[in-house]
């Protein structure tokens, strides 16, 4: 499979987890009462939330996971495996945009920091729309990168890269902004919004979660910034951490409806 810009790997999704933890415990909270229910993580990477539903869903319920890459649907059956919840629990192949079930097929459907990677994120949640039963929850989380905020001393070369990752290095780098109005534009109702900051002081996690040299290299070999800039920004990321002024933050935002 190609790996777009952004691409991230069932490693980096584990290291995340701890810090998404209360993101993700509240966006299942948002789905309403799962016992007996039959749910849908849509771009379910390498299973962590179809497994951890297994439990909300109880014996009588079931719980789908779909994800375009077949290698996080290889490593979701084996989580679902190795927890015994693989009669509960099923992942496939599939993509956002086409998803392989009828109209009205789920109780309730989730999504979490999928929608960044997809240029035409209002196809993916008029699907999710579709297989949602009249009265069934949707949840959508994801990222404003455009919110994405590291303290280095190095501010502007820090907001250019802010912006390109934003605007050039992901197909929808805004998505967290923009998912109050793809929900409004859906016959949808009772749209909540919730944000959190999440933070950390850890400049190792930081370069992790966020694939800032990623990011850099790219912007350096598209022209936004120039070799010497890179090393300006690589320097300052390093002296903000020795110094222990490192600080980087970011929005996360779950919006919430129910289908009609
Ligand atoms: C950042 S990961 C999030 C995974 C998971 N939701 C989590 O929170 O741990 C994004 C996932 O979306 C999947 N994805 C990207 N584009 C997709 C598409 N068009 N259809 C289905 N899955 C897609 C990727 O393969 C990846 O597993």
């Amino acid at each position: 499979m190609e790996k777009l810009f952004g691409y991230v790997d069932s490693d980096y999704l584990t290291a995340a987890r701890d810090l998404f933890a209360p993101v993700k415990q509240r966006s299942y909270e948002l789905m309403g009462d799962l016992d007996s229910k039959h749910i849908l993580d849509i771009g379910c990477g390498p299973g962590l939330d179809t497994v951890a539903m297994a439990r909300l869903v109880g014996s009588q319920g079931r719980v789908e996971g779909i994800d375009h890459d077949p290698a996080m649907i290889e490593q979701a059956q084996s989580l679902a495996n190795a927890n015994q919840v693989n009669n509960t629990v099923q992942h496939q192949v599939a993509s956002a945009s086409q998803l392989p079930f009828a109209n009205d097929h789920f109780d309730a459907v989730r999504s979490e920091r999928l929608f960044m990677h997809l240029a035409q994120a209002e196809n993916a949640l008029a699907e999710a729309a579709r297989v949602t039963k009249p009265g069934g929850r949707l949840v959508v989380v994801d990222t404003d990168w455009g919110s994405l905020s590291t303290n280095t001393g190095a501010d502007e070369i820090e907001r250019r890269l802010v912006k390109f990752r934003a605007e050039s290095y992901l197909a929808n780098g805004y998505s967290g902004r923009r998912l109050y109005g793809l929900f409004s534009a859906q016959s949808l109702c009772d749209i909540r919004v919730e944000t959190v900051a999440l933070h950390t002081t850890d400049l190792p996690l930081w370069l992790l979660l966020t694939q800032t040299e990623q990011v850099t290299e790219v912007a350096r070999e598209r022209g936004v910034l120039s070799g010497k800039e890179v090393e300006n920004w690589q320097n300052a990321l390093v002296r903000s951490s020795e110094t222990e002024a490192f600080f980087g933050s970011v929005n996360i935002v779950t919006v919430s409806a129910t289908s009609v």
